[in-house]
Parts: C-alpha cells; structure tokens; sequence
C-alpha cells in the first residue's frame, strides 16, 4: 500500500513529456505471443500493470527482457496455457491472454480478470466472439477453459463497440481460416496500435480505427518491431492540470487529434488552447463558462478522462454537469471531492458541479486509478496538505506521476505504508 502526500498551492510551470499508452501497451504485450518468434516493443510505459503482464508471460515460459522503455518477449519456448486466478484478477488487461493464447495455441485457461471495480465490466461479448470463431468454452464459476479444433472466421457484429472484445477478437481471428468481419468494432486509437502490430508480424487486417475491421486468417506471424502511440489519458490529465494553472504549463510528445474531444470542451469552457505538432499548452482567458460533458465510446469524450476533468469544472463558476454513460460505478471519487471543499450533487449517472471551489487538503482515497488523478490534480490547488491513500491504485496508469509533477514545482511525495 502506499500514499501520496501534496502540499497544494505552489507555482506550478514547465513541461510534463507524456508517456507510452497504457491500454495499447497492455495489449500489445499479450500480442507477443501470436508470433513465433521475438517481438521488442518500444515507448512502453512503466507502470504497474506492465509488471503484472511481464509476470503472466514468464509464468507461461516466455522469455521478457525490460529495457528502460523496451520489451523484447520471446514467446517461442512458451509452455503453460493456463494463467491462474491470483493473477489473472491482478488487473483488467489479463483477458488479453484469452484471444492471444486461443489465436496461437488454440487453447487457454484462466480466470475472470480484475481491473478497477468502476461497474460490472463483463466479457460476454468477448467470449461470444471466441464462440463465433469456432471456439469452445468451458465455465466453471469463474474459471474459463477455451479451447478450439479448429478456428474459422465469420461475421461477428458487436452489440457495443468494446475496446476489449474488438482487441481479443482480433488475437484470436489473425490464423484463423478464412476471413472474420467485426462489426460496430471500437475505433480507439489504441486499436489502430495494436492492429499495425499485428499487419508487421504478417497479419492482414484492415480497416483498424473504423467500425468495421477485416481479417484474413494467415498461417503464423513472425517477430516484429513496434512502438506505443502516446496515452492519450495520461496526456488528457495532464492538459487539464495545464487548464487548471492557467499558464505556463506545456504538456509534450502527444497527438494533439486523440484529444479533439477534451480540446473542444476546452474552448467551450472559455480556454486558449495553443495545440503544436506533438505538444498543447491551455491559457486561462477572462471569460468562463461552465460545461455539460458526457462520456461516449472513441472519438467521444473519454470516460476515462471524466474524473480528471472534474476537479478543474469545480473551479468553473456556475453549474457543470457530467454525464457518466459508459460505467455504472465512476463516481466514487465524489465524496472525497466534497471532502476536499466541492459543492457536487449525484443524481443516477450524472454529476452537477458548482463552483468555483476553494479546494481544501484532507485525508482522501483513491478508490480507482482515474479518481486516483482527479484527487491528485484537486490537492494541488489546495490549501494544507492532502493525504490520498491506496495511491498504488495511480501508479497502476501513470509513468513516474511523482517526478513528472516534482519537476514542474509540485510538493508531492510518495510512501510506503
Ligand atoms: C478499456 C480500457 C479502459 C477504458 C474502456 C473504455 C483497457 C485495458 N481498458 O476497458 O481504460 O475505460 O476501454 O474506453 O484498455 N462491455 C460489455 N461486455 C463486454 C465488454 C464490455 O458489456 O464483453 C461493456 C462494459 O461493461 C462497459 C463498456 O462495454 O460498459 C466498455 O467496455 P470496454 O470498451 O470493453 O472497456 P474495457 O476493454 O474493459
């Protein structure tokens, strides 16, 4: 367990350099295992989950050797199909291994995987996609066993276009026989990532960022070379801290168009948001105006950057509204937050913020990774010191957060407890 303390209200200035994304890198590091030889991976951030993933394959005798921010994974000598339960609930990304270990060895046991307890978050519609596929499944509470003679593609439309689900069923259709179509697919950024990955290795996949992906099944891949897109979360995070300085706060390596959606509520809150090739820096102007934001899948507003941007539309004077469509349970964050000095009203998925907020530091929780953040970005501009405890849930998603916000003039440190 650990626990992040921040002094707030200090001059905060300079540049924050974004990391590797996690959710491409947690798919791509499964993906390894679809190539019968070594793949290196470049740009991978170091994060905690990255380290959960790095144990599931030395688990099943593959060989990974972790460079400063480069995996090589050599999956030739794997030979355990079976992950047990302990890690497979360590985090979300674990279901990776389904769709990857099915797509090569047409076999894999595990558990149903962890991650953040922000709603329900079933796998239905990835294990619908195994079905279709040809692929047999066994479940026994929640242990699965998958397994398939024979693996032929198909027409696989999904009901909600699943990050996840469009991810696995990828890994699973890129040797199958014949071709697979995937229907309604998420169109995330980091499917494009984890698709480019796959063509290098010798897949044939086309249409990666649009709602309809084709697949034709090919014999076996080979070792590859491939490099992580920035996270577009961690760079959102960051860009709304810069919003919430007001000046002189430049986020840099990032792709200004994977944050249209945030940019463009920037605006709308009343910001100069000056957006370079690779970097974004936000001003304050004298006029602001509060906003509704609701989730929505790619290219929507994230629901990962929802807590983020909480703390800066309790500065907004006047009422915001958040509307949360994508998890049912995204909102624990908020009783820390009025903890903290915000007047937030919850009523079923959406949030009314009034501010602005003279944000106060006490004892908090982050109960997830992104709330982990929002408590982070809130006890920075406030007043006395702010304590936020479980803070290994933060270090889960972003790179050397301590540092990165050291270097900018923060007070904040870091505990083992
Ligand atoms: C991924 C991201 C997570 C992000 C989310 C939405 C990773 C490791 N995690 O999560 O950070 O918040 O995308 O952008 O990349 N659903 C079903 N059945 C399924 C799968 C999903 O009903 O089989 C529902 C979920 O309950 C949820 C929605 O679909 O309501 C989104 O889930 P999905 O896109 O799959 O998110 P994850 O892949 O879990």
């Amino acid at each position: 367990m650990k626990k992040i303390i921040i002094r707030g209200k200090k001059e905060l200035k300079g540049e924050i350099s974004v990391s590797g994304a996690k959710n491409s890198a947690l798919a791509l590091v499964p993906a390894s295992i679809l190539a019968k030889d070594k793949v290196t991976i470049e740009n991978v951030p170091n994060i905690s989950d990255i380290d959960s993933l790095s144990e599931i394959l030395d688990n099943l005798g593959a060989k990974v050797r972790r460079g400063n921010s480069t995996l090589e994974i050599d999956t030739s000598k794997v030979k355990k199909l079976v992950i047990s339960e302990d890690i497979s609930k360590k985090l979300r990304a674990s279901y990776y291994f389904m769709g990857a270990l099915l797509g090569r060895y047409r076999e894999v046991e595990m558990y149903f995987p962890g991650g953040c307890s922000i709603g329900s978050r079933p796998i239905d519609l990835h294990l619908k996609g195994f079905e279709a596929l040809g692929a047999k499944i066994k479940e026994d509470g929640n242990k699965y066993t998958i397994s398939a003679k024979k693996l032929k593609g198909n027409e696989i439309y999904l009901d909600f276009p699943s990050v996840g689900a469009t991810i696995n069923i990828m890994f699973a259709a890129v040797m199958a026989e014949g071709e697979t179509v995937i229907e309604n697919a998420a169109k995330e950024p980091e499917i494009s990532n984890v698709a480019t990955f796959l063509n290098n290795m010798g897949a044939k996949i086309t249409g990666a960022g649009t709602a309809e992906i084709r697949i034709t099944g090919v014999k076996e891949l080979k070792g590859c070379n491939t490099e992580v897109i920035p996270d577009r979360i961690e760079a959102g995070t960051y860009v709304v801290l810069s919003a919430m300085v007001g000046k002189n706060v430049k986020v840099k390596d990032l792709i200004p168009r994977h944050l249209d959606s945030l940019l463009i509520k920037l605006f709308e809150l009343g910001y100069d948001v000056d957006d370079e090739v690779d970097s974004i820096t936000v001003k304050k102007s004298k006029v602001e105006r509060p906003v509704i934001v609701r989730t929505q899948v790619y290219p929507g507003f994230p629901t990962d950057l929802q807590q983020p941007i909480t703390p800066l539309l309790m500065m907004i004077k006047g009422t915001s509204e958040l509307e949360e469509t994508i998890y049912e349970n995204r909102f624990q964050h908020v009783p820390y937050l009025i903890d903290m000095g915000g007047k937030i009203r919850v009523k079923g998925q959406t949030i009314k913020i009034t501010g602005p907020t003279k944000f106060k530091g006490t004892t908090v929780r982050a109960t997830d990774l992104r709330a982990g953040a929002c408590l982070v970005l809130a006890a920075l501009f406030a007043d006395g010191t702010t304590v936020i405890e479980d803070a290994q849930h933060i270090l889960r998603g972003y790179e050397n957060i301590v540092e990165k916000l050291q270097n900018i003039g923060a007070d904040i440190k870091i505990e083992e407890v």
